[in-house]
């Protein structure tokens, strides 16, 4: 039994978070969840948006699933997911993108992945006033942050079979930043990951190519803004953020979340699809399987991977990908295709 922390989140967090766990519990993942607020939910309850025993809870476990936070607008509030990030130097972002059965769209033989480093770049957040009405924000970049992504990146495509590792970048603008990002990238490939391909493309002819041909592009690496854009970009090619996974990385721990929000707008009503969710925790199986070397959550997870997959064949569809169902319905229609 591995043990992992569970924060539920608010908004529709919650529901899709039970949704999840029942699709879990049915095909046999043996995990014991320990389960902290964050959140709206945290302050609810008279706690810290990010409550310490939840810091702590992740500290001591070091993997965590976690469903979507909501960041109200305003000054003095740092959002959940940044402040984990920070606290424990979560600085590779990973969201694998591919067409999903049964959901059509304009594009064919997506299989992306989108790592993004998570640390540096314009979200340093250093911000100034220099007079009234000019105003600069810091791009920050650094050898250490930029080949520990690339490392990272290479990593990951060697393990999992990847071919070809494609940066985007602005070097031609931001001759120092993105030029650190490349030299970094191609050290590390030169050095340490020759058999894999490399290739380097300016961002804007690179948004082109993408949404003519997005088959072309197998492992993309990205500086931290171009990695936010990007990935939602990649998750349009393949139907939205309702079928597309998330997990932030560090060396000593990981945290995995769909990558919407909390959407207020459809909370507690029964109509969130919980798949990105799932997918999500699909990943995080995959990872306690290599971590702790068990064998079994890779079984579960393919198992889950196949369910959701016949069940999207099948037309079994929430809302927002244009089907019927509700968020319980759909977890029903997993569960009785594991
Ligand atoms: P959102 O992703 O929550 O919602 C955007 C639209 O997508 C809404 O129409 C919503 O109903 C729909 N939607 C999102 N997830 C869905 C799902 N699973 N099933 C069906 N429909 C879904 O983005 P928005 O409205 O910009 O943000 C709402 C709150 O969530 C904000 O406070 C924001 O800060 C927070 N947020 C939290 C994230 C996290 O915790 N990882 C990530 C993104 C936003």
């Amino acid at each position: 039994m591995s043990k992992a922390v569970l924060i539920p989140g608010d908004g529709i967090g919650p529901e899709i978070t039970a949704a999840t766990l029942r699709v879990l519990d049915a095909a046999g993942a043996r995990i014991d969840w320990v389960e902290r607020q964050a959140g709206l939910a945290a302050m609810e309850a008279g706690d810290e948006v990010l409550p310490q025993a939840t810091l702590d809870a992740i500290a001591e476990h070091k993997v965590a699933l976690k469903g979507p936070c909501t960041t109200p607008v305003g000054h003095g509030f740092q959002s959940v997911n940044v402040q984990l990030r920070k606290a424990f130097d979560l600085y590779a972002a990973v969201r694998p993108v591919r067409n999903m059965p049964g959901i059509e769209t304009p594009f064919r033989k997506v299989d992306i992945v989108v790592i993004r480093e998570n640390t540096e770049s314009l979200y340093s957040g250093v911000e100034n006033e220099i007079t009234p009405g000019v105003v600069m924000s810091m791009k920050v970049a650094t050898v250490k942050g930029c080949t520990r992504i690339a490392r990272w990146a290479f990593a990951y495509a060697r393990q999992r079979g990847r071919r070809k590792v494609t940066v985007f970048h602005k070097a031609n603008i931001m001759k120092l930043t993105d030029g650190m990002f490349l030299d970094c990238a191609r050290k590390v490939h030169d050095e340490e990951f020759p058999e894999i391909d490399y290739d380097t493309m300016i961002i804007d002819a690179a948004c082109m190519r993408l949404v003519q041909d997005p088959s072309r592009f197998d492992l993309l690496l990205l500086e931290n803004l171009y990695g936010d854009v990007i990935s939602d970009l990649c998750a349009g090619l393949v139907g939205g953020l309702g079928v597309v996974p998330g997990a932030n990385f560090g060396d000593d721990g990981a945290i995995f979340e769909a990558v919407h929000g909390s959407a207020p707008d459809i909370a507690g009503q029964n109509l969130a699809n919980p798949l990105a969710l799932l997918m999500s925790a699909v990943m995080l199986l995959n990872y306690l399987a290599e971590r702790d070397g068990a064998e079994r959550h890779h079984a579960v997870a393919e198992r889950i991977k196949q369910a959701y997959d016949r069940a999207l064949t099948d037309g079994q569809k929430t809302r927002d990908l244009g089907g019927e169902l509700g968020t319980d319905a759909f977890a029903d229609a997993v569960i009785a295709r594991l």
